[in-house]
């Protein structure tokens, strides 16, 4: 490995520069995402294996009368916000649900990406022309200030798909911390997380034979390579996965076949790979019922209430300030 004094603009030649320099070599989960990871993931969530999506949809769809209950509780007009709202396929089960029964909310939906949310906006308008729709673009952290500060409506928080289980545990309380602090008495969480389970199940859903999932997290080395004229050959890497049934933890990892190097001309950067190296991509937590307690209860939340799929393979809960 070479290394040249460069100057690193953004926070991804920042955070590829320091993973792919540290040992054990690493990348963030969240340089999946762009035009292609974006349409990558649909096709991930669409995939029999990937039980997420469709359980989860499961609960939205027969607890929606519960689940709206809680949300308008009172009467009291209530926003209700989407952290990561993406296509908002599933919420709309709830938004239909809640303007059919003329119950008085508006929706705010926020996302990074400015175009998944202005089609969101544009199939809200559409297919539920009575429900207020505001959009707002940015990360998690950036616009919690803004909820914070919203129209002194009662806030519901949706925060769906287990994105949670992205995060290792200290992060993830300190993202409900974050969220906790901004919180009024009456205010909502409702949050998926999925399940422990056969391992099986959860390695199956994470290694798919048609390789959707591999070239979803191959993704992160194509656009190193398109944003950063990197020099990464696809088919030197294998898509690797492991379960650890004991802590719940799914690691998705990318193995260097060979060895060999690679350059990323924007970072000045020559990166060597042993045969059978790794860089560690992602993490897919999994919960149970103890450790998701022992999480709000760190972040000063309390459990209100839960809600689960036939097999219990994914649950939904709602939190409340403690
Ligand atoms: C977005 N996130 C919750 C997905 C997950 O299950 O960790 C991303 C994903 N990675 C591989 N398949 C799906």
């Amino acid at each position: 490995m070479q290394e040249k004094s460069i100057v690193l603009t953004s926070t991804f030649e920042q955070e590829v520069h320091e993973g792919l320099t540290a040992q054990p070599k690493y990348l963030s989960s969240k340089y999946f995402y762009d035009e292609i990871g974006d349409k990558l993931f649909q096709d991930i969530m669409a995939m029999p294996e990937y039980y997420l999506t469709d359980c989860e949809f499961d609960i939205l769809e027969h607890h929606k009368e519960n689940i709206a209950s809680f949300f308008s509780n009172m009467d009291k007009a209530f926003s209700l916000f989407e952290l990561g709202a993406g296509d908002g396929k599933k919420t709309k089960i709830l938004l239909r649900y809640l303007s059919d029964k003329k119950i008085e909310f508006d929706y705010r939906p926020i996302d990074i990406s400015q175009n998944v949310l202005d089609q969101l906006e544009a199939s809200v308008n559409k297919e539920l022309p009575n429900v207020t729709i505001n959009t707002l673009q940015g990360t998690y952290f950036e616009t919690l200030a803004d909820i914070a500060e919203s129209n002194g409506r009662r806030k519901v928080i949706l925060f769906l798909g287990s994105n949670i289980g992205n995060l290792l545990h200290p992060q993830a309380i300190s993202f409900l911390r974050n969220i906790q602090e901004i919180l009024n008495d009456d205010d909502l969480v409702f949050m998926g997380f999925d399940q422990k389970k056969n391992p099986q199940t959860v390695l199956d859903a994470y290694n798919d034979k048609t390789g959707i999932t591999e070239a979803f997290n191959k993704n992160i080395l194509t656009r190193i390579n398109n944003e950063l004229g990197g020099t990464f050959d696809l088919d030197k890497f294998l898509h690797w996965e492991v379960y650890d049934p004991e802590s719940g933890t799914a690691k998705s990892y990318l193995v260097s076949k060979e060895a060999h190097t690679i350059t990323i001309g924007k970072l000045d950067l020559e990166i060597s790979f042993k045969a059978w190296e790794t860089i560690h991509t992602e993490i897919s937590q999994k919960y149970d019922d103890d450790i998701v307690s022992w999480l709000a209860n760190e972040a000063g939340l309390k459990i209100e209430s839960q809600f689960s799929d036939e097999n219990d393979y994914y649950k939904n809960y709602i939190f409340k300030k403690k």
